[in-house]
């Protein structure tokens, strides 16, 4: 399976839900994740700490025809060059989206972008109840008619504390963190059953 990350908003999630569904794919079959993004925010978080269990490389050294599958993490608002070399290989594009008006008005440009591409939103950084923030997203992508994951991702502390240990949120002593990662394994499997 080829998944691109990708969004117009910057700081969305997009590394975070690319390490976690390489980790994810990583339990089926070899998984490669290439870093597209020059900030190489994947490339960071692999190369500190715990390590991810997984292959990563940059977009020169990646062999992609050795893994059965491959995501691919870009910075926010990639290139259109970028953003179509990679679009039309993908099986799926993945579209993380956190709650909020800006992010969702920079949804509908990039929406329009994307037109014609196996393309699904992925609400992340979903604030804890009783915020009514996440529900408010999904009403407006389903007004919008917007293919979406139904399972959304929370913001949890666990996450971030996976990026300061160099590794994935499984592998984090955090309370939550079993949750943090059982959220992206539902995703996971939403993503295959497509
Ligand atoms: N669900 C979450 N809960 C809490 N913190 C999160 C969550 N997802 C991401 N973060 C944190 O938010 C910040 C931005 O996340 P991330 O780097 O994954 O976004 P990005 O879209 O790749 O950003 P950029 O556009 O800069 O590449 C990071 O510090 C990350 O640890
Ligand atoms: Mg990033």
């Amino acid at each position: 399976m080829r998944v691109l990350v990708t969004s117009l908003k910057g700081g969305v999630g997009k590394t975070t839900t690319a390490v976690h569904l390489a980790a994810f794919l990583q339990l089926r079959g070899p998984t490669l994740l290439v870093d597209a993004d020059p900030a190489e925010g994947a490339l960071v978080w692999a190369r500190q700490g715990a390590g991810l269990p997984f292959e990563v490389a940059g977009p020169e050294d990646a062999r992609p025809k050795r893994f059965e599958h491959v995501v691919i993490d870009t910075a926010g608002h990639p290139k259109g060059k970028t953003l179509r070399e990679y679009a039309d290989k993908a099986d799926l594009v993945v579209v993380p989206t956190s709650p909020g008006m800006l992010s969702l008005v920079s949804l509908e440009q990039f929406v329009g972008e994307l037109e014609g591409l196996p393309l699904k939103i992925l609400v992340t950084l979903v604030p804890p109840f009783p915020s009514l923030d996440g529900l408010r997203t999904f009403a407006h992508l389903k007004a919008r008619k917007f293919p979406h994951f139904k399972n959304a991702i929370h913001r949890l502390a666990a996450y971030e504390k996976a990026v300061l240990a160099g590794t994935v949120v499984q592998n984090i002593p955090d309370s939550r963190a079993l949750r943090a990662w059982e959220e992206y394994v539902m995703v996971g499997r939403e993503m295959l059953k497509r």
